[in-house]
């Protein structure tokens, strides 16, 4: 059995800005309404034409983070993709960002978790490295949500909070025992698949039937989210779940160094950080500037920590994610 570590973070925000001044000039809201329910103050949105996509970003990302591995694009073994909102219905992304890449033949796969996808995509590839079957793995969660969103009042409650990035990780086989994933906790529970959901096009409601219909009304192209059920869901599974990984590798809330939630509304994590008794340089929180991005938040905080130097050799970090199916997880790491 081995043990797997990461080795190299990267991060890529498209360049457009998005404040809630200039969500309130076309949608029926305000900033402090924004800020008060959700913490954020702006998002970027990818433009038309200026050459973004999941992938793109997503590939983007990669670079900085292989780069950062001190390794060559072809020692990759394993490409995992985490997103909700794909470049196309099939193929996946994890393929595009093959392509972006230029990496000849490994494989690649798509995880489709939503905002729990890139904690998904961590234990899968600590799996692949522990048993020996790979040594290097990008992982890469990325998100076009801007694409999707209702962007009129209709869809204020989901429009104002979703953002457009990405954010990747290289995996590779660890030298030490004492630097390492520890273990990854995850669960599904999909009686509440319907209660965050993008229902359309699905292959009841194909392609000749949406051109026929062509029915502006019909919100089933559009995100829907249950808001209040989320929440409420979202800030009791954040606290089970973080609390199965301390428990079972023996670990107290003080022990943590850094816990770096999925970040889908300040709100959540301020009421995960006082749970946990956390002092604030115990919790990274980068929502204010991205908006909840999904299966890209988590990486793309993960970076800025990094970077920000608020990570450590040695350090217990924990990464923890609710979302969409319902899914939510965690990953223990020793850095
Ligand atoms: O990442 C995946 C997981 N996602 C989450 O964990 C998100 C969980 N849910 C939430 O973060 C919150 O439910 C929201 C931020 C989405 C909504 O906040 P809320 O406090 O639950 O508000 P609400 O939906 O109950 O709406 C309260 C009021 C309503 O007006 P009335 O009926 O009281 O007159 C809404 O119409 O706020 C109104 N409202 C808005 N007003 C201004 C909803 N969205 C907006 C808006 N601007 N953007």
């Amino acid at each position: 059995m081995f043990n797997s570590k990461i080795i190299g973070l990267g991060k890529y925000l498209p360049e457009n800005i998005v404040t809630n001044h200039d969500l309130s000039n076309s949608i029926d809201t305000s900033n402090q309404w924004i800020i008060e329910r959700t913490g954020i103050e702006e998002r970027r949105h990818i433009k038309k034409g200026d050459g973004n996509s999941t992938a793109s970003m997503g590939a983007e990302a990669a670079k900085i983070a292989i780069k950062r591995a001190n390794i060559s694009k072809n020692e990759i073994d394993l490409i995992l993709f985490a997103t909700l909102s794909p470049d196309y219905y099939m193929p996946g992304s994890g393929v595009l960002v093959q392509k972006l890449l230029n990496i000849p033949t490994c494989p690649a796969m798509d995880i489709r978790n939503q905002c729990s996808g890139f904690v998904y995509a961590i234990a899968t590839a600590d799996q692949f490295i522990k048993t020996g079957m790979y040594k290097n793995i990008l992982v890469i969660g990325s998100e076009t949500q801007s694409g999707a969103i209702d962007k009129t009042t209709r869809g204020r409650d989901i429009g104002v909070i979703f953002g457009d990035g990405a954010g990747a990780a290289v995996l590779s086989r660890s030298p030490s025992k004492d630097s390492n994933i520890m273990s990854s906790h995850l669960h599904s529970e999909g009686e509440h698949a319907e209660e965050l959901i993008m229902e359309s096009p699905n292959m009841n409601k194909w392609v000749t039937e949406i051109v026929s219909d062509n029915d502006p009304e019909d919100l089933s192209y559009f995100p829907y989210m249950n808001g209040k059920h989320v929440f409420k869901s979202a800030v009791t599974r954040f606290e089970e779940v973080i609390n199965s990984g301390l428990n079972y590798n023996h670990l107290k809330a003080e022990d943590i160094n850094l816990l770096i939630p999925h970040q889908a509304n300040l709100r959540i994590s301020q009421f995960v950080q006082k749970k946990f008794n956390l002092r604030d340089d115990q919790i990274y929180n980068n929502i204010m500037r991205y908006g909840n991005t999904t299966a890209a938040s988590i990486p793309i905080a993960l970076t800025e920590a990094w970077e920000e130097g608020k990570i450590k050799d040695g350090d217990l970090i924990i990464l923890a994610a609710f979302g969409a199916g319902f899914a939510w997880g965690s990953n223990i790491i020793k850095w």
